[in-house]
C-alpha cells in the first residue's frame, strides 16, 4: 500500500499474511471495531485488533488479536513497532494519544483520521474550544471548572438547568443535569467518580432545550476523479439517549431545509478542521431552524449501527473505504431504525433466547456482538430494521430487540 499518495490510481492492496499485505491496526475492538474489521477483511486487508481484554468482539474476526493497556504509551509504541501497520484506526477515546502523535511524526504509520484529531476529541475541552472559539460554531454556553468552588462560579453565570460532565469521559459517565443548587455538590462528586482519568476537571454546559438531536455522519474521502479529499454526508440520524447512552436511532430524521444546511455546514467545518480521512459522527442539537454543535467522534458512531440496514454502504464500510483512499457512496437505501439490546444481567458467557422470533419480525436483522461478559447495562447487541417509513422501522426494531432475551447459562 502506498500511504504517501491518496491518488486512487496509485493505491494498491496487497495479499493478507504475505510480505506485501496492507495492514491496519484497530485500537479498540468492540462492536463498532468489529464491523470495521469485517469491512476491511472484505477488501483483502490484514487486520490486527487490539483491546484491553481478551476475546473482544473485534478480536474474534481479525487476523491477529492483542491485549494491552492502550493508555500505556510504551506498550502501544512497542506493539506498533512489532506489527508495523500502515494505518492505525482508533476505535475508542481512552488511548495514549501522545504516543499516536509520536508514531505519526516518526512516520511509522498513518493515524486515522489524524493524531491531533484523536487528541482534541478525547478531551471535551479540546474539541469545544476548537469548535466554539476557533471555528465560531454555535454551541451551548460553557465553562470549565477545576474545583467545586469554580464549578459554583461557572453555574452562577450559566444558570440552571445545566449539564456537568467530566472533560475525559464517554457514554454519559459521570454526567448530570442540574436543576437547582441542591444538585451541585452531588453532580461534582459524581463527575469526580465517573471521569476516565480523574484529573478533576469538568465542563459546565447550559442545557439546550432541543426538539431533537442528530448524528450527522460525515465522510472525508478521496474524490475518484481528482484524488482530492472531499466531504460527503449521510442522511441525518435521529436518536434517543437515556442517561447519556443511546437506546434507539432512526434514519432519515426529517429536518427543515435550513436546519439541514446548517447541520452540514457545521459538520463540514469541524471535520475539515480535524482533517485526515475517514468517517466522523457529528452530534448536533436542533430546534426549528437552529443547530448547535455538541461533540464529534473521529470514527464510526454507535447511533450509526443503523446504517447496517439503511445505507448502500454502512458507516463501517464507508470508514474502511475512506481510510484506504477508496471512493465512497453515502446513499440511503431505505428508511430504518435500530434498538439496543442490553445484557440485563451480570454474568460471563450468557445465552440469547428468542433470536428466531426476533429475526421473524419483517424487515428486521440482528447483530449479537459476542462480548464475553454481560453487565446489566452493557450493550450486547442491536436490532436493526427497515420499513416503509421510520415509524414502521422503529416499531420493528424495538419489537425485534424485545424478542431477544439474554439469560443465564447456569
Ligand atoms: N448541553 C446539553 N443540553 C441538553 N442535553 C445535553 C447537553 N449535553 C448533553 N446532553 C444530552 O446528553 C447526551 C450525552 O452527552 P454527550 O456530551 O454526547 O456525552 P457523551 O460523550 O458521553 O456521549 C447527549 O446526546 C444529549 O442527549
Ligand atoms: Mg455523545
Amino acid at each position: 500500500m502506498q500511504t504517501d499518495s491518496f491518488r486512487p490510481d496509485a493505491l494498491r492492496i496487497g495479499t493478507p499474511l504475505s510480505a506485501n499485505a496492507t495492514r491496519v491496526m484497530l485500537l479498540g475492538a468492540g462492536e463498532l471495531g468489529k464491523e470495521v474489521i469485517i469491512a476491511l477483511q472484505r477488501l483483502g486487508v490484514e487486520v490486527i485488533a487490539v483491546d484491553r481484554y481478551a476475546n473482544a468482539p473485534g478480536h474474534q474476526v481479525a487476523h491477529r488479536a492483542h491485549v494491552i493497556d492502550m493508555t500505556d504509551a510504551a506498550a502501544l509504541r512497542a506493539l506498533v513497532e512489532k506489527e508495523q501497520p500502515h494505518l492505525i484506526v482508533p476505535e475508542i477515546e481512552a488511548i495514549a494519544t501522545d504516543a499516536l502523535a509520536e508514531i505519526e511524526a516518526a512516520q511509522l504509520a498513518t493515524v486515522i483520521p489524524t493524531a491531533r484529531a484523536t487528541q482534541l476529541t478525547m478531551n471535551r475541552e479540546g474539541i469545544r474550544r476548537l469548535a466554539a472559539e476557533e471555528l465560531g460554531l454555535p454551541t451551548s454556553p460553557y465553562a470549565f471548572a477545576q474545583s467545586l468552588d469554580e464549578m459554583k462560579a461557572a453555574i452562577a453565570t450559566i444558570g440552571f438547568p445545566c449539564v456537568v460532565k467530566p472533560v475525559m469521559s464517554s457514554s454519559g459517565k459521570g454526567q448530570s443535569v442540574l436543576k437547582s443548587d441542591a444538585d451541585v455538590e452531588p453532580a461534582w462528586n459524581y463527575a469526580m467518580a465517573g471521569g476516565r482519568v480523574n484529573h478533576g476537571r469538568v465542563i459546565v454546559e447550559g442545557f439546550i432545550d432541543f426538539e431533537y438531536e442528530i448524528t450527522q455522519l460525515t465522510v472525508r474521502a478521496a474524490d475518484p476523479e481528482s484524488g482530492e479529499t472531499q466531504t460527503y454526508f449521510c442522511d441525518p440520524i435521529g436518536h434517543v439517549q437515556v442517561a447519556g447512552d443511546y437506546v434507539e436511532s432512526w434514519q432519515p430524521q426529517p429536518m427543515s431545509p435550513a436546519a439541514l444546511e446548517k447541520a452540514r455546514d457545521v459538520a463540514a467545518k469541524v471535520t475539515t478542521a480535524l482533517g485526515g480521512r475517514g468517517l466522523f459522527g457529528v452530534e448536533l442539537f436542533v430546534r426549528g431552524d437552529d443547530v448547535w454543535f455538541s461533540e464529534v467522534s473521529p470514527r464510526p458512531h454507535d447511533t450509526g449501527l443503523i446504517t447496517l440496514a439503511t445505507q448502500r454502504f454502512s458507516e463501517f464500510e464507508l470508514h474502511a473505504r475512506a481510510i484506504l483512499g477508496l471512493p465512497v457512496d453515502t446513499a440511503l437505501r431505505a428508511p430504518g431504525a435500530s434498538a439496543v439490546i442490553y445484557g440485563g444481567l451480570d454474568e460471563t458467557g450468557i445465552v440469547f433466547e428468542g433470536v428466531a422470533q426476533a429475526l421473524a419480525v419483517p424487515g428486521a436483522d440482528l447483530r449479537l456482538f459476542g462480548k464475553p461478559e454481560s453487565f446489566v447495562k452493557r450493550r450486547m447487541g442491536v436490532a436493526v430494521a427497515t420499513g416503509a417509513d421510520t415509524d414502521e422501522a422503529r416499531e420493528r426494531a424495538k419489537l425485534a430487540a424485545s424478542k431477544v432475551r439474554p439469560v443465564s447459562a447456569k
